[in-house]
């Protein structure tokens, strides 16, 4: 099909060329065009054509080192990288690129004593880097979406994993779902969201029921407002996705509606208005703590961090808002609560005055779905006029849901394909769930 391959050197001015002959690839569902391979000796320079647009991708020669499919690169059950690192000198040179069906092999300079590597063309596109290719990393949550149990597993127990897709989906780009018609009885919570993952234990167990308690160990457990918050800030590992079902709320209570708002949304207003503010909160750590020593299990957790978190290209990857549970900040200035608690009180403004803030409320057999690392929960305070509002909840662990939502895009959109996971871009890898992910 393609008249000449190209063995690449630099010292070759003709060398790359498969110009206008053309190397279409399938890559993330669009033509790609390979246009020219150049040998830059210090680098790999692709000439490619995507969208009709010409670009030409560098690669830095110890990443095609590192990256190499190999196996002698990698080990080929796991697929782990088995490069020993402490004999890859700093000089890498190119010495020649050869272009074998579909991937590029490389042999580097003689005193280097590397083995050649081997890289996929599609594995070299799809895993390039560079500063400006991530345009949108997540999407505003400006709306409820439902979605039905019944549709997500049928009457017999099989999933509908297609469905279960489109709701992993939604939940990673926007961070809020409504799941109605799961049957309301006990541990149903726990079924749905084990069609994703198991269940993340914490210091409330597995499940918790938030319904009025005399002595609440927590205020949820009262028929008193919630402000805006995410749950158990004080740990490293908060809770991720968090599940709440409702399993009763009747009609004589009034209140007790649930409020959503999208801190990723508020936070990067609050940085274009209130850039030194939102400084402030990058820089500052607050205190977050749950300190109860009277209750069955006593628990003694006091954790700082920023309320804003930053990767290393100034973009949002954390929010940590939990107001009920901050306890006195420590390890500062006098000056430094001072900025510290005028940028708190502004930033703690700009939640509440927020124009998207989502009110429902839930009826019996509906679940809130929700990221706890991104979405702000709230709840009006409530009048029992003794009726029963019971909601029974759960957490999957952030890491753990991403990658569930990861794995069913590839065996959705391309394992039937044949493809090799690690060649293909998937459209949810680069979406910031608040995991601390500096992507
Ligand atoms: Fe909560």
């Amino acid at each position: 099909m393609y008249k000449k391959l190209s063995i690449l050197n630099q010292n070759s001015k003709s060398l790359c060329l498969i110009k206008k002959i053309g190397l279409p690839l399938s890559l993330h569902q669009q033509h790609v065009e390979i246009l020219k391979i150049n040998n830059k000796k210090s680098s790999l320079e692709l000439t490619i054509k995507k969208e009709n647009n010409e670009k030409i991708l560098s690669f830095d020669p110890h990443w095609l080192r590192f990256n190499c499919q190999s196996i002698k690169s990698r080990q080929v059950s796991t697929g782990q990288r088995i490069i020993p690192v402490d004999e890859v000198p700093d000089n890498l040179i190119i010495d020649l690129i050869e272009k074998e069906n579909e991937n590029l092999k490389i042999k580097w300079n003689s005193e280097s004593k590397q083995p050649e590597s081997v890289l996929p063309l599609e594995y070299l596109i799809n895993n390039y880097s560079s500063n400006m290719d991530i345009e949108e990393r997540f999407k505003p949550c400006k709306d409820l979406k439902f979605f039905n149990f019944n549709e997500l597993v049928d009457t017999n127990g099989k999933r509908n994993e297609e469905k279960i897709y489109e709701w992993l989906e939604h939940l990673v780009l926007y961070g809020l779902a409504i799941v109605k018609n799961l049957p309301t009885e006990n541990n149903m919570v726990k079924k749905l969201a084990e069609l994703i993952a198991p269940v993340q234990n914490t210091i409330y167990d597995q499940l918790f029921d938030v319904k009025v308690d005399k002595n609440p160990i927590n205020i949820a457990y009262s028929n008193a407002p919630l402000e805006f918050h995410m749950d158990l800030m004080y740990y490293e590992s908060a809770p991720g996705i968090q599940f709440l079902h409702c399993l009763k709320f009747d009609h004589e209570i009034n209140g007790g509606e649930s409020l959503f708002t999208d801190s990723f949304v508020i936070a990067e207003n609050f940085g274009r208005e209130h850039p030194q503010l939102f400084d402030t909160l990058v820089q500052i750590p607050a205190t977050f703590q749950k300190i109860h020593i009277d209750r069955t299990r006593p628990v003694y957790m006091v954790y700082q961090r920023p309320h804003i978190v930053l990767n290393h290209r100034k973009n949002i990857m954390a929010i940590n808002w939990a107001p009920a549970f901050e306890g006195p900040l420590s390890n500062l200035s006098q000056a430094e609560i001072k900025a510290y608690y005028k940028a708190y009180l502004a930033f703690s403004k700009a939640i509440n005055s927020s124009s998207k803030i989502l009110e429902y409320k839930l009826q019996p057999g509906d679940v809130a779905c929700f990221n706890n690392r991104r979405i702000l929960h709230a709840r009006n305070g409530f009048v029992q006029n003794n009726g029963v509002r019971h909601f029974q909840g759960c957490y999957l662990n952030i890491d753990e849901f991403k990658s569930e939502a990861l794995v069913k895009e590839f065996e959705i959109k391309y394992s039937k394909m044949g493809k090799n996971v690690n060649h293909v871009k998937l459209n949810l890898r680069n979406t910031v769930v608040g995991n601390n992910d500096y992507f």
